[in-house]
């Protein structure tokens, strides 16, 4: 059987039932959708629920799949630790997909006056969001030149029974390949994959160049190939196992508002004129499960999170070869902050390893760069790390004027910085020990002691109970679980 979205919750199922949630009460998919998970994660509980009556939608909502690391580690064989490493393994294996005539998501097929997207995507999210929203299309679209499918998360706002508004930044691929088609006044043909075996919203975070097809990524994070199959309406090839696939043409030339809605930084995007896609068919299963992604919640941030750390792994290592691991913190939205583990060997190393990590991602602010002894993963560690090994005046650097991030509220423009543009500082915390120069010794009971220390020997009654716990010594990150 090919990977699937049901693939993915019955691998959900065997390994974490207690995180899989289903509930047939009607729920409103305006706010109180969301407002169910909203309440989940003030519990620092992050389910994935599958709502199976959602008032004014023809079908169920599956709501934050994505929202857990472990659950992510469920696509690449590994622990939650283990995410980068194995994307990055993963991503060097490119398979390209099987074509077939028709599959799953052509079990219904609307045209015309059919079409009404309203009846499929009707969740409005956060406050102030400007409206119903598709948060968890996959956009795909192939480059005129060369055939090569380009896969990405927009933000889709959903203005009518056919009409799309969708808001790809400068930099993404999507908005290079629709500029490609603007210049010849042709519109840009893209289909918007709703549900599907998870690594495809992997793959649409992968960041490499234009020329590399995602869908051939995508079969490589999956381990077998995507099956494809010709779109109803355009010329382009769309995912047979999809749940939803809508249909569309991207106008050349048009822009009209989009926004605002709630992002990655937790803090409200701003609305401005975005891009135009006009609907020409929905297909999807006659069962067909809406997977939802909660805007402005630790889901969003994880699902870009993954195909970043890789991305920062690699390029790391090809400076520094003895990188241990990389963190996007979850305390920086996963996108302004990376914590990264070397094992230091010349004095110096901590700085070209930062420098490199603030080129690979722009969205990278600060880099902070710890021995091997400490895990990136473990933010008391990192903070006591920095505390203990920064001279401030030595070892903190900061680079003014750098290209980051608009959606970072403290970014600005060149013309004046009290506006919002994409400049931004960014810094270096270098908290590795010299090398060169002796460092005080660690305090600790020798690790082959307290290790092989059998507690049952002590306290034959059951050991744990009543004692204190981490959360009791220091209140944990609130957020979805890091470990
Ligand atoms: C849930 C989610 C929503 C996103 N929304 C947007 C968006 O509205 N605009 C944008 O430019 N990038 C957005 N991104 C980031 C892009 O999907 C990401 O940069 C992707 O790699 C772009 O692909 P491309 O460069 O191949 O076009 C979003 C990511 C996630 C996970």
């Amino acid at each position: 059987m090919p990977k699937d979205l049901r693939t993915f919750i019955s691998q959900v199922e065997e390994a974490y039932p207690d995180t899989y949630l289903k509930t047939s009460h009607e729920v409103d998919p305006r706010f109180e959708l969301t407002g169910v998970l909203r309440k989940f994660q003030d519990a620092n509980q992050f389910p994935m629920v599958l709502f199976e009556d959602v008032k004014g939608c023809e079908v169920p909502v599956l709501g934050n799949a994505l929202g857990s690391r472990d659950r992510l580690a469920l696509l690449f064989d590994t622990d939650s630790k283990g995410l980068a490493r194995a994307y990055d393994e993963r991503q060097g294996t490119k398979i390209p997909p099987e074509i077939v005539e028709t599959g799953p998501v052509k079990e219904v097929v609307q045209t015309g006056d059919e079409i009404d997207v309203t009846k499929i995507a009707n969740i409005v999210h956060c406050a102030d969001d400007a409206g119903e929203y598709i948060s968890s299309g996959v956009t795909v679209a192939k480059d005129p030149d060369n055939g090569a499918y380009n896969a990405g998360i927009y933000r889709i706002q959903v203005v009518g029974p056919n009409e799309l508004r969708l808001d790809p930044g400068q930099y993404s691929h999507i908005w290079h390949l629709h500029h490609k088609h603007e210049q010849r006044d042709e519109p840009l043909e893209v289909a918007i994959v709703i549900g599907h075996y998870p690594s495809m919203y992997m793959a649409s975070q992968y960041r490499g160049p234009l020329e590399v097809d995602e869908i051939e990524v995508a079969g490589g994070l999956a381990g077998e190939a995507v099956r494809m199959c010709p779109a109803e309406t355009l010329d382009l090839m769309v995912p047979a196992d999809a749940e939803i696939v809508i249909e569309g043409r991207m106008l050349p030339h048009v822009r009209k508002d989009e926004g605002p809605f709630g992002e990655f930084s937790w803090y409200l995007g701003p609305g401005h004129p975005a891009h135009v896609v006009e609907v020409t068919a929905v297909t999807r299963r006659a069962d067909a499960i809406y997977q939802d992604v909660f805007n402005a919640h630790p889901e969003h941030n994880l699902i870009g999170m993954v195909g970043r750390e890789a991305n920062m792994l690699d390029k790391v290592r090809a400076v520094v070869p003895t990188v241990k691991s990389v963190c996007m913190p979850f305390s920086a939205c996963c996108r302004f902050a990376t914590y990264i583990s070397i094992e230091k060997e010349y004095d110096g190393q901590g700085r070209n390893a930062a420098l490199t990590a603030l080129g690979a991602d722009p969205f990278v602010k600060l880099a902070v760069i710890v021995d091997e002894d400490i895990d990136p993963y473990n933010e008391t560690q990192v903070m006591w790390a920095v505390a203990t090994r920064v001279r401030a005046d030595k070892d903190v650097m900061i680079i003014p004027e750098a290209y980051t991030c608009e959606l970072d509220p403290t970014a600005y423009s060149i013309e004046d910085d009290t506006k919002n543009g994409a400049l931004n500082a960014k810094w270096i915390i270098d908290a590795t020990k010299p090398v060169g120069l002796p460092f005080q010794k660690l305090a600790d009971v020798p690790e082959d002691v307290w290790r092989n220390v059998d507690l049952a020997e002590f306290f034959p009654a059951g050991t744990g109970a009543g004692a204190a716990r981490a959360s009791d010594v220091q209140p944990q990150l609130v957020g979805a679980e890091q470990s």
